[in-house]
């Protein structure tokens, strides 16, 4: 079960702590539900990655955790940002990110989107749609990928797949020629492709395939419009272990697999190769720390446990039917008692953050510990019941920082402004 957690991760005298600090020492001094990341977990990741691919130009895939401190962390390890909206540029740029180290996608970008792209000189604009084309020209973009679907569904959650055939994201390869085309007269300087298969991958297999897709398709553009792609943006996907028994590939094996078969299929000099990775850099690193509250026996099979947060903090139970584990960071070294069903305190029966939870019998006050929470929970939290989302933590040799303050009901009141000054 550690290995689920950050590299740092430790159990002394009973207890977890991370990053040289106890969980609970964090918890009791900002609170809980709390976003603890690990420093090193992200740096050994985005190490892995430049090992790997020495001569890629590495992006972080912002959507995982946009948060400027862990984008100023990745900077330093040399990477760039993959943004797909105007909020997530505002971070990229805020980070202090240059244009030429930003990708701008989006399957729907306005032309306000379009013209930051242009203003921020970003490296690259990844068009998705053939209307995008005349849009980008106007809004003074010039350098673009695009991105092709090539009609591959990986073995993920069906809800994040983006490359089988009828996927909303990208074109089909006979109009993603048609985009080039189109780009080249519009005056457009299209580089080259993108593509991006799914998220959360356990195996190679998919991605290895949608490479292959790669030597052909180029082959085909060259014949047909005398273009041939000198840039190839491979996405991001790889996934992590979220608990016991999943076995994703290491980040090197998993890159290594594509570029070799990148490098035996392309038809002429080896393109410059660009990697998105999200999940893959921060999912690990995340350690989401919850108070336990009521203790309810609500049948003669079924024991919930209740935390501080739920479905607000991570909602990918929901939405993906996600699997985690916990374990209780104050009684780390005790024997599980039973099974527990790990439930948030939102108004809703579906607000399971872990079902069958092997824990020692919970107590009201006990701080329940959930690995492999660092991508996609965060960034995807909501307001439900008007709960305030957590803070976060970057702990590393034995110091903490505030990288996200707590937020609070009066932030929460702030929107109402309009109607507050009127009464
Ligand atoms: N590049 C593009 C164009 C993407 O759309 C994504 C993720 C990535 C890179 C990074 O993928 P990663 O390395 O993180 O797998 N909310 C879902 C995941 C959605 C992924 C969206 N796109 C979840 O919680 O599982």
């Amino acid at each position: 079960m550690l290995s689920l957690f950050p590299e740092t991760a430790a159990v002394e005298d009973g207890r977890l702590a991370i990053g040289g600090i106890s969980a609970s020492a964090l918890a009791e001094e900002f609170g809980t539900p709390l976003v603890v990341y690990c420093k090193r977990t992200i740096e050994d990741a985005a190490r892995a990655y430049r090992e790997a691919a020495p001569d890629a130009l590495p992006l972080y895939s912002l959507k995982a955790l946009p948060n400027v401190a862990i984008l100023r962390l990745l900077a330093g390890e040399g990477f760039g940002a993959d943004v797909s909206t105007l909020g997530e540029l505002a971070f990229a740029l805020e980070a202090g990110l240059p244009g030429e180290q930003i990708v701008v996608h989006g399957n729907n970008k306005s032309d306000e989107e379009l013209r930051a792209a242009a203003e921020a000189k970003a490296r690259f604009v990844v068009l998705d749609a053939l209307d995008e084309v005349e849009r980008a020209a106007a809004a003074g973009v010039r350098d673009v990928l695009v991105r092709v679907t090539p009609g591959i569904a990986a073995d993920t959650h069906e809800k994040i797949r983006t490359a089988h055939e009828g996927s909303k994201f990208g074109l089909p390869p006979v109009q993603a020629l048609e985009a080039v085309a189109a780009a080249r007269k519009a005056g457009l300087e299209p580089a080259g492709v993108h593509l991006h298969i799914g998220s959360q991958l356990l195996d190679s297999g998919a991605a290895v395939k949608t490479v292959a897709f790669l030597g052909p398709f180029v082959t085909y553009a060259r014949d047909e419009l005398g273009w041939e792609p000198t840039v190839v943006d491979l996405g991001g996907g790889l996934g992590i272990r979220y608990v016991d028994g999943e076995r994703p590939p290491e980040i090197h094996d998993f890159v290594s697999a594509m570029l070799r078969r990148l490098w035996n299929g392309w038809p002429g000099d080896p393109p410059q190769v660009i990697l998105e990775p999200g999940r893959s850099l921060v999912g690990r690193a995340g350690v989401t720390l919850y108070r336990v509250g009521v203790i309810k026996q609500a049948s003669e099979d079924v024991t919930y446990v209740a935390v501080d947060g739920g479905m607000s903090d991570n909602p990918r139970p929901q939405l993906y039917g996600a699997r985690y584990s916990a374990l209780l960071a104050n009684r780390a070294d005790e024997e599980p008692a039973h099974a527990y069903d790990v439930c948030g305190k939102h108004c809703e029966s579906g607000d399971v953050l872990i079902e069958g939870a092997r824990l020692p019998e919970p107590r009201r006050g006990d701080l329940l510990a959930v690995p492999a929470t660092g991508a996609y929970t965060l960034s995807m939290g909501s307001n439900y019941n008007s709960v305030p989302r957590p803070a976060a933590v970057l702990v590393g040799d034995g110091e903490a920082q505030v990288i996200r303050r707590r937020e609070t009901v009066a932030d929460l009141m702030r929107y109402e402004e309009a109607t507050l000054s009127r009464s």
